[in-house]
């Protein structure tokens, strides 16, 4: 069965093939992408209608460059997935309608996938997918989640943030050091060469007893740490970048240790934008060998948005529940939508 999956709900246009079966992990046979950051960097960050003008641009060369690339045609095309929500309103509608247009002149089902899912099920496109069930730590722009998957489609909420995501947390730090915009990998680069006990910062609710996050904290530290060092020399600010980064990954790492130790479970997977951070990965890896846990992650590239991971949650959620797929092309998107609604 192929799977072309779309994504669109913030600033990048995804599109991908996936053959999936009835019980076979489903292959990634071909994806594409256009990442907006070029054009949103003058804002320092995503102005929604530029974005939504763009994956309008993007979306059919993109799905027409993965169809030759896999030597398909649309005709091959068994169902069509794309990104119901959550994300961004005007950007979301662009890829639903999209699909419904594409299902409906092709007579082939659709189906709206949850975005979250798809960065959840992402690890399954990689050399090494994990097994269910596992603790998952959801790590995007707009999420920090730490999940219990027993399997597709049966996801507890463990914790949350009750303020900025991780991604946020990087991304806000990022531009008060006045690195660009998005500011998790410029901010990373940064405290490559920053001592990363230079700043003592905080770590919100690092002992609270729960799971939950909360990084609004160390963005008003990070402010008032970068204001003192105004233009001063970049070894301090590398310095600071350092120290914003070590913070942010000990409140993580804690917490995924934590979630594993009270569900028993010795599998972890990371997911979203921020599972890209070399030093949020060297630190969970080493943490979690010393614990015999296995950790999972999806293969670098498809750490941020994209079309594959859509496609395959699309894949593995038809596996069990094969009535999702309809011919119903009266869309709508779900701009808010908790992942735990799934259940
Ligand atoms: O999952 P994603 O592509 O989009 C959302 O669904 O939100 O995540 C984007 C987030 C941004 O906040 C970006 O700064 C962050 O992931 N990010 C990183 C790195 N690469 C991307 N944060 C830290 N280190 C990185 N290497
Ligand atoms: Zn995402």
């Amino acid at each position: 069965m192929l799977i072309l999956g779309i994504e669109s709900s913030c600033d990048e246009t995804g599109v991908a093939l996936v053959e999936g079966g009835a019980h076979a992990i489903p292959q990634l046979l071909s994806h594409a992408l256009y990442s907006q950051i070029a054009m949103h960097q003058a804002y320092g960050g995503v102005v929604p209608e530029l974005a939504s003008r763009d994956h309008i641009r993007r979306v059919i060369p993109l799905t027409r460059e993965v169809m030759s690339e896999s030597h398909k045609t649309l005709s091959d095309v068994d169902v069509v997935a794309y990104t119901r929500g959550p994300g961004l309103a005007g950007a979301l509608l662009v890829g639903a309608g999209v699909a419904c247009a594409l299902g409906a002149s092709l007579q082939k089902p659709v189906i709206g996938v949850h975005h979250l899912e798809g960065h959840l099920l992402s690890p399954f496109l990689s050399a090494d997918p994990p097994e269910f069930p596992f603790v998952a730590l959801l790590v995007s722009g707009g999420h920090t989640q730490l999940m219990r998957v027993d399997s597709v489609g049966h996801y507890i909420l463990l914790g949350e943030t009750i303020d900025d995501a991780a991604g946020e947390a990087f991304d806000k730090s990022a531009k008060l050091l006045g690195l660009g915009y998005p500011g998790g990998p410029a901010l990373s680069k940064l405290a490559e060469s920053g001592d990363p006990t230079a700043f003592k910062l905080p770590r919100p609710l690092l002992h609270s007893g729960n799971l939950d996050f909360s990084f609004a904290g160390l963005k008003t530290a990070v402010m008032t740490q970068a204001k003192k060092l105004g233009d001063s020399i970049d070894q301090r600010k590398a310095d600071l970048a350092a120290s914003t980064e070590a913070a942010i990954v000990e409140v993580l790492l804690k917490k995924s240790l934590t979630a594993l130790q009270d569900t028993g479970l010795n599998r972890l997977v990371v997911a979203g934008g921020v599972g890209a951070n070399r030093h949020l990965r060297a630190q969970l890896n080493a943490a979690c060998a010393w614990r015999g846990v296995r950790v999972h992650y999806p293969e670098l590239h498809l750490c941020t948005d994209n079309g594959a991971m859509i496609a395959m949650a699309a894949a593995m959620r038809l596996q069990v529940q094969p009535a999702l797929a309809q011919k119903n092309y009266g869309f709508d998107v779900k701009p808010r939508w908790p992942l735990a609604d799934l259940s």
